[in-house]
């Protein structure tokens, strides 16, 4: 099948790099002339396992370009698939621009029978929307349908999770439009689930919401053990044991973040209340997230007496590991704090560092200062106090002695729970995590 992949974010150009693996011509779209240039030459602009290598197979294979030209680009595909940002707007809702760009240059450059298929996560009825807009801007007398197929992929293991997503999810209005998504998909011999358009829609916002809640729920009973001496890591596992609550996604920590979750919370906030209701239950999501990801700033703030001049140091940037993203990552928050309070602080992240240097260069503040380390050594030795933001394996590695062998003074604040409190006490370390004991 021709196919056309319109935005190469995460969403657009992961769908079209693994269609082209499963066999498909793939042309991948974008106005960002740089990026295209970078991506025909193999190079991908985001960090992502495996993903630079199949980029590089399909190319030389032939099966994948990528170009500006969008007035070819979508004039010869059968089907385009629409995996463009849908940011979010200062009142919480999703913000369409990208949408009607590019469903406004489909209608302007199709001249044969055409399937749109809606990937990026949308408002329920968007896809309705989208359609009708198409069929007022069309200048051929073509044919033109378009179809839901939200995307499940999570950052830091896009690949696989498209290559062996737990389930396809189409939401189309005919037959044609079933059958040709069911052909797509055939190769990746998946489950597939077809339902109408709007179905498809509300899937995507319900289930990156019902994971949110599920966070969110886990983080205020952290805050609770905390206050009745229970540890929520055994709590989440007595939990786990249960087939219908399930061991995924039970981790408490710093809240939840990246570009979907807190986006996705208000979208669905927003949608509710355009319509007259209010959903209870993803605002509570919403309203613990913001609290929780200050947790470990304000836990830090009650036990010293301040942060000037003392040596921080900084585990983890990015809103979680497997990725260079900083989007709504709790660091973003934290840093800033810390800083004001005259905190030096020495950051390490594995992959993170470019991005964050982007927001906080290196040198000295007002109050305060940022060094970037090469090493989780460098960032340790002679430190005051370490806050771990992320769990990436380099700082997983890290030993409970190593702590207390590089710090000036061994004081550990965790975001993500990675040590055991009692191997951390064993060690000489003052270790402070998220619903456990000091
Ligand atoms: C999320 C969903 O997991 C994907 O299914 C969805 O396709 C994607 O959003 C999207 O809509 O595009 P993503 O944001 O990449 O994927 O990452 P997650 O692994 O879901 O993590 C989100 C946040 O929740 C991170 O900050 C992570 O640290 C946090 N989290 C996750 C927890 O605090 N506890 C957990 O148990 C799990």
């Amino acid at each position: 099948m021709n196919i056309t992949v319109s935005g190469t974010g995460y969403v657009g150009l992961v769908s079209g790099v693994c269609f082209a693996e499963m066999g498909h011509n793939v042309v991948c779209v974008d106005i960002d002339e740089n990026k295209m240039d970078a991506l025909s030459r193999g190079i991908s602009p985001i960090y992502e396992k495996d993903l630079e290598d199949l980029i590089q197979k399909n190319i030389s294979i032939g099966r994948l370009t990528f170009t500006t030209n969008f007035k070819q680009a979508y004039g010869n595909a059968e089907v385009i698939f629409v995996g463009v940002g849908t940011p979010e707007n200062k009142d919480g809702t999703a913000d369409l621009t990208n949408i009607a760009v590019v469903a406004r240059q489909i209608a302007e450059s199709i001249h044969h029978d055409c399937l749109v298929v809606v990937k990026s996560t949308v408002p329920v009825g968007t896809a309705d929307k989208v359609e009708q807009f198409i069929n007022d801007f069309l200048i051929n007398p073509v044919k033109v349908e378009v179809a839901s197929n939200p995307e499940f992929l999570a950052q830091g293991s896009a690949v696989r999770d498209t290559l062996q997503a737990d389930r396809i999810i189409i939401g189309a209005e005919s037959h044609w439009a079933k059958e040709k998504l069911l052909d797509i998909y055939e190769p990746f011999q998946l489950p597939i689930l077809v339902v109408n358009r709007r179905s498809a829609e509300m899937i995507k916002y319900a289930s990156n919401d019902f994971l949110a809640l599920k966070i969110s729920y886990m983080n205020d009973i952290a805050n609770l053990c905390e206050l009745v001496d229970a540890d929520i890591q055994d709590v989440a596992k007595g939990m786990g044991y249960d087939k219908r609550i399930g061991s995924n996604f039970l981790n408490a920590g710093i809240g939840y973040g990246g570009s979907c979750f807190p986006k996705d919370t208000k979208a669905l906030s927003s949608l509710a209340k355009q319509h007259g209701y209010q959903l209870k239950t993803v605002n509570a999501a919403i309203e613990t997230n913001e609290d929780q990801r200050l947790k470990l700033y304000n836990k830090a703030s009650k036990r010293l007496i301040t942060f000037n001049n003392l040596k921080v140091a900084i585990l983890g940037v990015t809103f979680k590991p497997g990725t260079d993203d900083l989007r709504e990552a709790p660091s973003l928050l934290n840093i800033p704090l810390l800083l004001e309070h005259g905190a030096n602080l020495y950051i390490y992240d594995p992959v993170g560092q470019k991005n964050f240097s982007s927001h906080y260069a290196e040198g000295n503040y007002a109050k305060g200062s940022i060094t970037y380390c090469a090493s989780t050594e460098e960032a340790l030795v002679d430190a005051h106090v370490t806050f771990i933001f992320t769990e990436w394996e380099d700082i997983k590695k890290i030993k409970c002695e190593d702590y207390a062998q590089f710090m000036k003074t061994p004081l550990v604040f965790d975001g993500r729970n990675i040590y055991s409190p009692q191997d951390m006490a064993l060690a000489g370390v003052e270790y402070h995590s998220i619903g456990r004991a000091v």
